[in-house]
């Protein structure tokens, strides 16, 4: 598919006159990373990411038809208040898409938005917040749209989420997404997140992902900043060559079950993605000393215990802890008689891996 199959063309908006759609969806944690990128949002390489389950954000978007057409008309409410500092990345947003869903200026909005993480944690809430608007924005063209195939109505959320902000395309469908075209996965595009299309090892299903917040607050550098940086930097080609290599070798470990080489993967991908944050120009470090406290902690742990455990990391101080079902009481007890110390006033999130987002309510069905 192309860019031009995600044109709505002659439409009317002869039946729809106001309304209301809320859509649950989910964050999404990469397992190969993706950072860096082309204009407009296309990956340098192929990124793959577990589907969260307890980390969401909840969207409503009230729509109602203007009488004359008028640009970006909408008003964004966050947990209850009115967040005006929110809107510039919504409008970006709606200008980035409108060629795709023309009918956006015909309408007037209200969003509310909530996350089911808490606010400022850290955890990046633009690929579920994103994810969330565009299965709104989604659900109207449908309303507008009904014959649209649900295999199509998935493809275009994930292609108008990813425009908003890069991994919110892997945020719409689960339980393991692929974005970024790679000639070992078939279906995959630099355009629109795919299911992993293979069968996924009972290792892998239900998965665990502990979330431990090490530093709740802003980021020191956004992640539109970060992805700029890969430009000139001088190890950015051998980075890409790497991410592709780590997609054919994680494929055949999430089809086989190989825990010790999924892990081997995955821990390399965190410290490469922030390898790249180091060697940039300029340099930063994200990490924290209670980051790599945390880290350590695992190793020992892992060495003692035969466990399965792992980390991985986002763009942020905070670890995100793997591990198989089935050593969910062990791990658990661990990280809270070793790790929790390290966390800031001693928050985390369990999490496991989810099917992707859920329609809450809408009022054109
Ligand atoms: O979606 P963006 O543009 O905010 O980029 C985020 C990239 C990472 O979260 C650091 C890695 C990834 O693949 O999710």
């Amino acid at each position: 598919m192309t860019e031009t199959d995600f044109i709505l063309k002659d439409f009317s908006l002869e039946n729809i006159t106001n309304g209301s759609i809320t859509w649950k969806t989910p964050s999404n944690i990469a397992l190969v990373k993706y950072w860096g990128k082309q204009e407009p949002q296309i990956p340098e390489n192929a990124s793959i990411s577990f589907t969260l389950d307890t980390c969401f954000t909840l969207t409503t978007l009230e729509y109602r038809k203007l009488n004359a057409e008028r640009s970006h008309n909408f008003e964004i409410y966050f947990e209850g208040g009115k967040k005006e500092d929110f809107k510039p990345k919504i409008v970006t947003f709606f200008k980035r898409i409108e060629q795709y869903v023309p009918f956006l200026t015909e309408f007037e909005f209200v969003i509310k938005s909530e996350n089911s993480f808490p606010h400022s944690s850290g955890i990046a809430s633009s690929a579920s917040g994103m994810g969330a608007l565009a299965l709104c924005v989604m659900s109207l063209e449908k309303a507008i749209n009904p014959t649209m195939t649900n295999e199509y109505f998935n493809k275009k959320v994930s292609f108008l989420a990813r425009l908003g902000s890069g991994s919110a395309c892997r945020s719409i469908e689960g339980p393991l997404i692929v974005w970024g075209n790679h000639p070992e996965i078939e279906g995959s595009s630099d355009l629109f997140g795919v299911k992993f299309p293979y069968k996924i090892h009972d290792n892998f299903k239900n998965y665990q992902d502990t979330i431990l917040l090490v530093d709740e607050g802003e980021k020191q550098v956004s992640s539109t900043v970060g992805h700029q940086l890969m430009y000139n930097h001088p190890f950015a080609k051998q980075r890409f060559q790497q991410a592709n290599s780590n997609i054919s070798k994680i494929s055949k470990v999430l089809q086989s079950g190989d825990l010790p080489a999924f892990i081997a993967i995955v821990e390399s991908e965190a410290l490469s993605l922030h390898a790249m944050m180091m060697t940039s120009n300029p340099y930063f470090i994200l990490m924290k000393p209670n980051t790599l406290k945390i880290i350590n902690e695992i190793w020992d742990f892992r060495v003692q215990t035969n466990s399965n455990i792992c980390f991985t990391l986002d763009a942020g101080a905070n670890v995100h802890v793997l591990f198989p079902e089935k050593e969910k009481e062990t791990v658990n007890n661990f990280i809270k008689s070793n790790l929790i110390q390290f966390c800031q006033e001693n928050h985390y999130i369990c999490d496991s891996i989810g099917n992707g987002a859920i329609s809450i309510f809408n009022s054109a069905e």
